[in-house]
């Protein structure tokens, strides 16, 4: 019944098809707005909020830099073998897109709807972090709190053992939902179907702030360092390291997300190695000096008081001003808004690569006629995206983004290896070095931080590759243009 499964889309045919399609982004990236993109979509809820999780939740303490060293060696390994692929096929859909050339339609299909973990549900999470630093940075600025049942969700809301007799009632049901996540991704959809190119610049603008406030925390923490903090070093062992490894996986997502643009970039072979590995290297150095400062500057344990916001942890431990509370939570707002930016802005172009292999509706791959982008698929991920940040609890995002993230890598490196194999003749203007092994290396880097996760996060990234498989039989099975003419 089921017929070539995995059909391969050659690499000629892809390029081709983006190069002739009327359907077409328009090029208006240079390598510096690519390097932006890709520091754009890291720097953010990981090391604002998700620090404080990884430093305590396996008690990794200081080691955490361990932990930080290790998940950067994995994204390295990774991050090449993204720069390989994406400068061979520089078009838009990312990791789908190199699948579909590599490994076939049904594997293609599974990373494409993986993806949308990646992106999507890790927009989520990212906006629910937003709502939360928003709503600091008003209430230390202006004295303004929004009330609670307008930035969280019904569940952390009965978690966190608040009174549900508080919040209004419509029909006897109490009105809980995150109001300010879906207002920050309602602006920035807007941006998107506005065009790239603006919001390219709003980007870079946003990762220059965030980065100058990064370092003057980091200032500030080494000023306050106190060698008794780092004894013991690595309190949880190895153990800890492995688990904060695993957890702090979140905040290095999004470098990849500059391959999503490769399309719309002057020179992709040239943009798109740059762009990848320099904002890793980057974003690496800047996470390892905040880690050190961080745990540096008071005892890891008494991040538990305040788990969410470990930055304003460290400097009222220090009892530094409200000034630089202020600041840092400003920081946050910023640095969460421009990983939003990103990641809105990849998920519909990996959508529109999908929807133009006939693997999801036609109107998905719709251009707009004045703006040049894609409009349709804009659209949906902010309906998406903002829909469930109303509703959902963070940690939960987070760490399924964590896994489909995780899977994605593994499979664009299992891609390098493929297509070295079948086709080694092809030009490749950027080339992983080490041979095979760099690959190999990146795909058991990768599984040993999902080991590092729990369970219940690998029965739902399971419940949710099952909801993908049966889409794929029921639609893109049926519909795909490649298959249709064989
Ligand atoms: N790396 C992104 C962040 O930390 C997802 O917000």
């Amino acid at each position: 019944m089921f017929k070539n499964l995995f059909i391969i889309k050659s690499v000629d045919r892809i390029i081709s098809e983006s190069e002739n399609s009327s359907q077409k982004l328009a090029k208006v990236l240079g390598p510096f707005d690519v390097t932006m993109i890709g520091i754009g979509a890291v720097i953010g809820a990981g090391i604002f909020a998700m620090v404080g999780e990884a430093a305590v939740k396996g008690g990794a303490g200081p080691s955490l830099v361990i932990s930080f060293i290790i998940t950067a060696i994995a994204c390295g390994f990774a991050a090449l073998c993204y720069a390989e692929l994406a400068s061979m096929v520089p078009i838009s859909g990312s990791a789908y897109a190199y699948s579909y050339a590599t490994m076939g339609e049904l594997i293609a299909w599974i990373i494409g709807w993986d993806l949308i973990i990646e992106y999507a549900i890790g927009n989520v999470a990212v906006a629910i972090s937003w709502a939360g630093y928003f709503n600091d940075f008003l209430y230390s600025v202006f004295g303004i709190n929004v009330p609670i049942w307008l930035r969280t969700d019904y569940r952390t809301f009965v978690q966190k053992g608040l009174d549900l007799a508080s919040v209004p009632h419509i029909f006897g049901i109490p009105v809980i939902f995150n109001f300010l996540a879906m207002v920050i991704v309602g602006l920035l959809t807007y941006l998107l179907v506005r065009g790239i190119k603006e919001s390219a610049s709003f980007n870079s603008f946003m990762v220059l702030l965030k980065i100058a406030i990064l370092l003057l925390f980091i200032g500030i923490g080494f000023y306050y360092f106190n060698p008794q903090n780092w004894k013991p070093f690595a309190p949880g062992g190895w153990k800890g390291i492995h688990i904060g490894a695993a957890t702090i996986f979140f905040a290095y997502i999004g470098f990849d997300a500059v391959s999503t643009v490769a399309e719309e970039t002057k020179n992709p072979k040239r943009d798109m190695p740059i762009g990848i590995i320099g904002s890793l290297i980057i974003c690496t150095i800047i996470y390892i000096l905040v880690t050190m400062a961080l745990t540096g500057m008071m005892p890891y344990e008494n991040l538990k008081d305040k788990i969410s916001e470990p930055l304003v942890a460290g400097l009222q431990y220090n009892g530094v001003g409200n000034w630089a509370v202020a600041i840092i939570s400003f920081g946050a707002v910023i640095s969460t808004t421009a990983v939003l930016l990103v990641f809105q802005m990849g998920q519909p172009r990996i959508f529109f690569s999908m929807s133009r292999d006939g693997l999801l509706p036609e109107s998905f791959a719709k251009v707009h006629e004045k703006y040049k982008t894609p409009h349709v698929t804009t659209i949906w991920t902010g309906l998406f995206v903002g829909g469930l940040a109303a509703v959902s609890n963070i940690d939960e995002m987070a760490n399924l983004c964590n896994i489909g993230t995780l899977f994605a890598f593994i499979l664009v490196c299992a891609g390098v290896i493929v297509l070295r194999i079948k086709d080694p003749q092809r030009n490749r203007p950027f080339k992983v070095p080490g041979g095979m092994i760099t690959p190999l290396l990146g795909a058991a880097f990768c599984f040993y931080l999902i080991m590092g996760l729990d369970k219940i996060t690998l029965i739902r990234f399971g419940a949710w590759l099952f909801i993908g498989m049966l889409i794929y039989v029921f639609y893109g099975y049926k519909n795909s243009k490649l298959r249709s003419e064989v």
